[in-house]
């Protein structure tokens, strides 16, 4: 059996699969995070951010397809693994007791939290990449022109002038409903509470975690993951109470009057 079969075929290299798919997973959904919080600055940013990740055409769809494939893989993982361990406990449900992990609340739920971090990405795709969901599409319908050119390491990759998507004001205006906003915040929380046990499982799988490490391990894991649900909250939560206001020159372009 080749080694890549024998990825799928073991339950040892399923597990191997379900870290390390976790672990792409986990660098996506930083990486997201740290792309979103340009909110908080001038719309040029999060913008031109955004033009400019469309911009990469085809290497932008590799980036697409090798998510949704990784996706695939961390469920299919997780579904035969989980039947594995109730076979193995004579029918009876996971109580995730391992030699080094106790069976916390956050291990408990990971399968429930994971489906429901996975209807959230279904709805949250709908929702601003497609922008089904709202009776209009900020992005499309009310453009926004660049005051400043957008640079990725001191290059100028979206030039000052330039006609985009308002990705600022649809984001804006899409958690300036309350239970689209609510939603967000319950999503981002049961996220982070499925990385929690997540990323233990992932690093002990790996074999980065000894008996030494294990403590100092879960407390990086817990603030990790606090860190990570408060960057996720601020956006919707700030923008829900009205903490944070539109940055005006987000409608200086936008046909806002025209089409209200
Ligand atoms: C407050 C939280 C979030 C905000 C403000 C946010 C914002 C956005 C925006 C604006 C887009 C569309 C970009 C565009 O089409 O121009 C997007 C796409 C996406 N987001 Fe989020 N997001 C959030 C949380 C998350 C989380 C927690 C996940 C999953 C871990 C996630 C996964 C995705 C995916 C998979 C896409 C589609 C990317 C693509 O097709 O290129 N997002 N997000």
């Amino acid at each position: 059996m080749s080694l890549f079969a024998n990825l799928f075929r073991s339950s040892i290299g399923r597990k191997f699969l379900m870290a390390l798919s976790g672990l792409i997973l986990i660098g996506f959904a930083t990486g997201h995070l740290v792309g979103n919080l340009q909110i908080f600055e001038h719309p040029d940013k999060i913008n031109g951010y955004a033009l400019f990740l469309r911009q990469t055409g085809p290497l932008l769809w590799v980036a697409r397809l090798g998510l949704l494939a990784t996706v695939a893989v961390h469920i299919w993982a997780a579904t035969v693994l989980t039947k594995e361990n109730i076979r193995a406990r004579g029918g009876q449900s996971y109580s995730a007791k391992t030699t080094w992990i106790r069976a916390s609340l956050s291990s408990r739920y990971i399968r429930w939290t994971g489906y429901v971090v996975f209807a959230f990405i279904i709805y949250h795709i709908a929702h601003f990449t497609l922008g089904l969901t709202d009776p209009t599409d900020y992005k499309t319908h009310y453009s926004y022109v660049m005051e400043h050119d957008y640079t990725v390491a001191g290059f100028p990759v979206v030039a000052a002038g330039t006609e985009v998507e308002n990705v600022y004001l649809m984001v804006y205006r899409g958690f300036e409903s309350v239970p689209v906003a609510l939603f967000y915040i319950i999503a981002v929380g049961l996220l982070s509470f499925h990385l929690l046990h997540g990323m233990e499982s992932l690093f002990q799988t790996l074999g980065w975690s000894s008996q030494t490490w294990v403590g100092a391990l879960r407390k990086v894991v817990a603030v990790f993951c606090l860190l990570y649900f408060l960057g996720n909250l601020a956006i919707p939560g700030s923008i829900l109470t009205g903490a944070l206001q539109p940055h005006p020159a987000a409608h200086v372009h936008a046909p806002m009057t025209a089409q209200n």
